[in-house]
């Protein structure tokens, strides 16, 4: 009896500690449910889903609760985020912003024009493009990813704060010299 009590007492402390700092190697294990879209160590080859290696951590964890929550609306990330718990997404957000970008590439002369367009999203996004905590790195993102992405801000088919007053006034052409550029990052 006192043994099971205590064995009680101890399980439940351990159940009780406070939740530690991610853990990069647990984001590690449940990313592998990830690579067949997301790329290897987050590196997409494919312009329909983003890279995600070293996108900002605070970033990753906020868009992957609005996915679960509804408020990003997206089939597939919807049933994948509807599976992962908090823990889980502060790990794979640390996982992922861990890891290190590749660049997607740009087609070289739209890419010229679309670094003078830049200019007005530095403040947000870093005149690198590497973002900052809920500013996402647009740096070497796919080019057709971010083309989508802003088509859907102008639209009102996805919600982002300053984005939707921000894409109002890009112009399709705008939206792909842009989208060139920072893939070329
Ligand atoms: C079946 C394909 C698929 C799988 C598997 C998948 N995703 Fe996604 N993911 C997508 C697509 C498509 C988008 C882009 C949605 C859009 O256009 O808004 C996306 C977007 C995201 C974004 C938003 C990125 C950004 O730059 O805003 C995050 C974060 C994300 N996924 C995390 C994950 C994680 C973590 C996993 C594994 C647990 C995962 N995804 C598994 C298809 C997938
Ligand atoms: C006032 C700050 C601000 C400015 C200026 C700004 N952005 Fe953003 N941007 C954001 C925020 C915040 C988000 C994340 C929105 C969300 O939570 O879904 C974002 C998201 C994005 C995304 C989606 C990234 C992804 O991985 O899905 C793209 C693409 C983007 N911005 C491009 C631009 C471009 C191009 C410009 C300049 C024309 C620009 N932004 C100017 C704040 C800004």
């Amino acid at each position: 009896m006192r043994i099971t009590k205590s064995l009680i007492v101890i399980l439940s402390c351990f159940l009780a500690l406070p939740a530690t700092a991610a853990d990069i190697k647990a984001g590690e294990q449940k990313a592998q449910a990830c690579t067949a879209c997301h790329g290897p160590q987050g590196n997409s080859g494919n312009g329909q889903f983003p890279s995600l290696a070293g996108q900002q951590a605070l970033y990753l964890e906020a868009q992957i609760k609005a996915f679960k929550e509804g408020a990003r609306k997206n089939p597939m990330m919807g049933a994948i985020a509807a599976g992962l718990n908090d823990e889980d997404i502060d790990n794979l957000a640390a996982y992922y912003a861990s890891q290190k970008p590749k660049s997607a590439g740009g087609d070289q002369k739209l890419a010229q024009q679309g670094a003078a367009k830049f200019n007005m999203c530095m403040g947000c996004h870093g005149s690198s493009a590497e973002g900052r905590g809920v500013f996402p790195r647009l740096a070497g993102q796919q080019p057709d990813y971010i083309v989508k992405q802003l088509k859907d801000f102008k639209a009102g088919t996805r919600k982002g704060g300053p984005m939707s007053a921000m894409a109002a006034n890009l112009s399709d052409d705008d939206i792909k010299a842009l989208a060139a550029y920072l893939g070329s990052l």
